[in-house]
């Protein structure tokens, strides 16, 4: 029991520690909030609901939301996802990848093929097969859903392997990079906040969004700051490829995911004021 006691004040004590350390907001804005995108893309994932927000959308008219539009604009589509649930461990893949076109054969068979955003989930499976298609990278082979971004065309269709067109090159089957990586849920920023001083609390930065987006990810009702749910968040398209709501990425999905988050931010901070498309400073 002292024991229990001991170590409780122990965590307790540290806790404090960590959560002094770990947190410095670098673009403190607006009176209370913070404007700074931390570079690792990581965050505490807390739930709000407003009817009156910054950018003027109510939470009730709107199902898959967030705030945050201090550091990242009115209307501009985050990308949230878990921590991973796969315990990875194998992976070391070749990263690059995001060759364009399909590559191979959808693990599910067919099924009128088509479906543009990708659903299918793949993961386990094995596809085997391996391309031998000449020409650009790909790195095709096993399962597949073909994450095609944007215009990909690809549409799998034909069960079976190769399919040849992309691909190439890849030599060995699975390179864990289409392991299941977890859930991830497209959201469109309409308000803003938290108050930093909700940050500095929790010690972290972060993205305050809709109940549903804490339901999907962590099988709860409601998160708040002191739940300390680690999420990785970024901007992204809403042409991506990927719905608004919640859908299963692959770990190279969700590479791609974050690389193209890092385009969007770099882009946007190559404009003067860092005022650009991708992150509309519409309210004061
Ligand atoms: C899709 O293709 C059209 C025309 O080919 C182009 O204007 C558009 O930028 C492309 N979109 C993406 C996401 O690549
Ligand atoms: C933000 O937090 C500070 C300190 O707790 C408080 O004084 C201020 O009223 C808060 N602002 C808003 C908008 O909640
Ligand atoms: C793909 O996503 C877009 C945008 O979220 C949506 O308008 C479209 O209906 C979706 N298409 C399919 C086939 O699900
Ligand atoms: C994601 O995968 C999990 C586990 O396989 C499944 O329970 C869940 O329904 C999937 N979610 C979506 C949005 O496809």
């Amino acid at each position: 029991m002292k024991y229990l006691i001991v170590l409780s004040l122990y965590l307790f004590i540290s806790n404090i520690l960590l959560v002094d350390a770990s947190y410095s907001c670098s673009d403190p804005c607006y009176g209370n909030m913070c404007c700074n995108i931390p570079s690792n893309n990581q965050y505490y994932l807390t739930t709000f609901c407003d009817e009156s927000t910054a950018c003027g959308p109510s939470c009730s008219s709107t199902t898959w939301f967030s705030a945050d539009s201090q550091r990242f604009g009115c209307g501009v589509y985050l990308t949230i996802c878990g921590s991973g649930s796969s315990s990875s461990s194998s992976s070391s893949g070749s990263s690059s990848g995001s060759g364009s076109s399909s590559s191979g054969s959808d693990s599910n068979s067919g099924s009128s093929g088509s479906d543009s955003n990708n659903s299918g989930s793949a993961s386990a499976s094995s596809g085997s097969s391996s391309g031998s298609g000449s020409s650009s990278s790909g790195s095709g082979s096993s399962s597949g859903s073909g994450s095609n971004s944007g215009n990909g065309s690809g549409s799998g269709s034909g069960s079976s392997s190769g399919s040849g067109s992309g691909s190439g090159s890849g030599t060995g089957s699975s390179n864990g990079e289409d392991i299941l990586y977890g859930t991830c849920v497209k959201v469109v920023t309409i308000d803003a906040g938290p108050n930093i001083s909700v940050e500095e609390e929790a010690g972290m930065p972060i993205i305050d969004a809709s109940a549903n987006v804490c339901q999907q990810l962590f099988s709860s009702s409601s998160c708040g700051w002191s739940d300390r749910r680690g999420i990785t968040a970024t901007q992204s398209l809403l042409d991506d490829g990927f719905p608004m709501g919640p859908f299963n990425v692959t770990i190279s999905q969700f590479k791609q995911i974050m690389n193209q988050g890092d385009i969007l931010s770099q882009q946007c901070m190559a404009t003067a004021n860092g005022d650009c498309k991708y992150k509309k400073l519409d309210f004061k």
